[in-house]
């Protein structure tokens, strides 16, 4: 074990508005029936905006922990769609919660929280108590509405996860690691739109994910039958099967909120975690597999015994 923590309180955040793949249709060239087949999406949540949808979370977060703002240490907000250079969209939750810890933000796009989230133990192994940890991101904003390439592939959504120090669970182990070279497949210049090489993303993402986990494990001494719960972030269902396969683990371990929020970037994982709980899918003890990957070519996975 790297870090014991607890998680002490989680929350999820989805804007009302909702993008069906019949709405799409009426737009775009592209089927329902090809989207659902392609990536496993029904529909996305769209109109968010990063860091109210990170107050949000964080504030419904912090009340399941059930504790006060002036207690936490540190905020930290994974987000690459924040509509300001600066201050952090950090310095909002901060603001609202009546926090008077640090608080920035870090941008590892898609595989943000996980980022954070390792961040986070970070911090608690040097001393700090209490971590906020929120991945927030409003992919509606950057995503080119006409390009039926990307438009039926992204949503918005935010997630939150209260840490605090001690306990029997923890990080066990991680693994990050980035492929600069191919940072051209996936980005988004400033002021303008994403633009993606999907077939190669689709590669590179199963490549990276599949060697981040093995690594993972690897350095946990565990194998594939050790996970009991895998939360993969949430960007086509056909990605997660390959994983899973690649891998050997059954897919009925794997979370998935796809079908009905898209692909939230750094919001992803932390929905996913919440959805889970919330349907009593994770429990003490279990060892839960985290694994995101993103534009960068980015990737980080997490290997985290379960403790709340
Ligand atoms: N609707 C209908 N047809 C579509 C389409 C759409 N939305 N998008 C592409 N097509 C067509 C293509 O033009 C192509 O037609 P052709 O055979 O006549 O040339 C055909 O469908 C197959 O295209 P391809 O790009 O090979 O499809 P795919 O199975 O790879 O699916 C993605 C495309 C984008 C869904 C898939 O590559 C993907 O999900 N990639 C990863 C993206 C990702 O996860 N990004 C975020 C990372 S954090």
């Amino acid at each position: 074990m790297i870090q014991p923590a607890r998680a002490i309180g989680w929350a999820s955040h989805l804007p009302d508005e909702v993008v069906t793949n019949d709405d799409l249709e009426r737009t775009l060239d592209t089927t329902d029936a090809w989207i659902r087949e392609r990536t496993g999406i029904s529909e996305r949540r769209v109109g968010g905006h990063p860091p109210s949808m990170a107050v949000t979370a964080a504030c419904e977060a912090m009340a399941v922990a059930g504790c006060e703002a002036s207690t936490l240490d540190l905020i930290l907000v994974a987000t690459s769609t924040t509509d300001q250079h600066l201050p952090a969209a950090a310095s909002r939750v901060h603001d609202a919660l009546g926090a008077n810890c640090g608080a920035f933000d870090i941008n590892a796009a898609c595989s943000g929280f996980v980022y954070a989230l390792v961040t986070a133990y970070g911090f608690l192994a040097t001393g700090m108590k209490r971590v906020l940890v929120v991945g927030s991101d409003a992919m509606s904003r950057i995503v080119d509405w006409q390009d039926r390439g990307t438009a039926i592939l992204f949503g918005d959504g935010a997630g939150a996860l209260v840490l605090e120090a001690g306990g029997d669970g923890g990080l066990v182990t991680y693994d990050m690691g980035t492929d600069s070279a191919s940072r051209h497949i996936l980005y988004c210049d400033v002021g303008s739109k994403l633009q993606m090489e999907g077939r190669e993303v689709f590669k590179v993402a199963v490549r990276s994910v599949v060697d981040s986990i093995q690594r993972a494990l690897k350095a946990a001494e565990m194998d594939a039958g050790d996970i009991d719960v895998f939360v993969p972030h949430q960007a086509n269902y056909r990605i997660v099967e390959a994983v899973c396969s690649r891998l050997g683990i059954p897919c009925e371990k794997s979370v998935n909120t796809l079908a009905h929020t898209g692909n939230t970037s750094a919001g992803s994982i932390p929905v996913a975690i919440a959805h889970a709980l919330e349907r009593g899918r994770i429990h003490d003890g279990d060892t839960v597999l985290l694994a995101g990957f993103g534009a960068g070519m980015s990737w980080g996975s997490a290997i985290v015994r379960w403790s709340a």
